[in-house]
């Protein structure tokens, strides 16, 4: 765990470049999202090569019905966590929704506030072809940025949901060819057949980092409330459980209850005489 300050830059083990470099090779990236010190620091012990802090914490931790609403104070007040908790994880952070959409200027100026605010090594930020001038500008100032192309979840009220499979070729395509073009060290590409992302994967020289986007990817990222099972409500085609933690927590709280009630707890063995 490091101490460093949070406004110090903090070189992880896993770099950009490190991550760029991992492209094409037979051992895929892993990507898991978190958003505070105590999953972070478990992901990062396991050994995940990058924790992202997705603006998706609006849906699992804020309990909203979109990213739309989640601010930039919040992003920088999540990642500062995460970072404190990583030794090794290259730290991604979410751009959230109109933080950077208004201009380059704006883009580099709140790129800024959380490189220098949270110590994370590289930003995220959706969109390609139409994105690519602010992604060009980030890369020019040497802020590192990762692009997010196909299903976006920062235009829902376009794309009017954010559960429909990308099947647009050419332009998925074109949205992340322009994103390497304009410098982003990777890609994350979201629901889309696995022909799409393959030819992508193929075509770019950036890894590509699939959510519903099938095995070809260079690397996979889950969100990790999906991947844990910690709501089992959401069930999409993609989503692997690899526990089922909302049972474990709503078991191990009903026995805790029911022992408070009944006296049971706290006995001897955790009391002081
Ligand atoms: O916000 C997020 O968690 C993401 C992942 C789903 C890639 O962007």
């Amino acid at each position: 765990m490091s101490e460093s300050h949070p406004s110090t830059p903090k070189i992880s083990p896993m770099s950009v470049p490190k991550f760029a470099a991992a492209k094409g090779r037979e051992k895929k990236l892993t990507v898991l999202t978190a958003y505070d010190f105590a999953f972070a620091r478990l992901f990062d012990q396991a050994g995940v090569d990058a924790i992202l802090v997705g603006d998706s914490l609006g849906m699992v931790v804020q309990g909203k019905s979109s990213t739309v609403p989640v601010t930039l104070d919040e992003m920088i007040y999540h990642g500062e966590m995460v970072v404190r908790a990583t030794s090794r994880a290259l730290v991604i952070v979410d751009l959230p929704f109109m933080s950077y959409q208004v201009s380059s200027t704006q883009a580099l100026e709140n790129a800024g506030r959380i490189l220098k605010e949270t110590g994370a090594g590289a930003v995220k930020l959706e969109g390609g072809v139409h994105q690519a001038d602010t992604i060009r500008a980030l890369a020019a100032a040497d802020l590192p940025v990762m692009a997010h192309v196909g299903m976006r979840p920062q235009s829902v009220m376009k794309m009017g949901g954010m559960s429909k499979v990308q099947r647009n070729e050419e332009a998925l395509l074109a949205d992340a060819k322009a994103a390497e073009d304009a410098g982003a060290f990777g890609v994350v590409l979201e629901l889309m057949p696995q022909s799409i992302a393959a030819r992508i994967t193929r075509e770019l020289s950036i890894p590509t980092i699939g959510i519903g986007a099938g095995p070809d990817c260079d690397g996979q990222v889950l969100v990790c409330h999906d991947m844990l099972g910690m709501n089992q409500q959401f069930h999409p085609k993609f989503l692997k459980r690899y526990a089922d933690l909302q049972s474990v927590i709503l078991e191990a709280t009903t026995r805790y209850l029911q022992e408070v009630r009944d006296g049971e707890f706290p006995g001897a063995e955790h009391t002081h005489q």
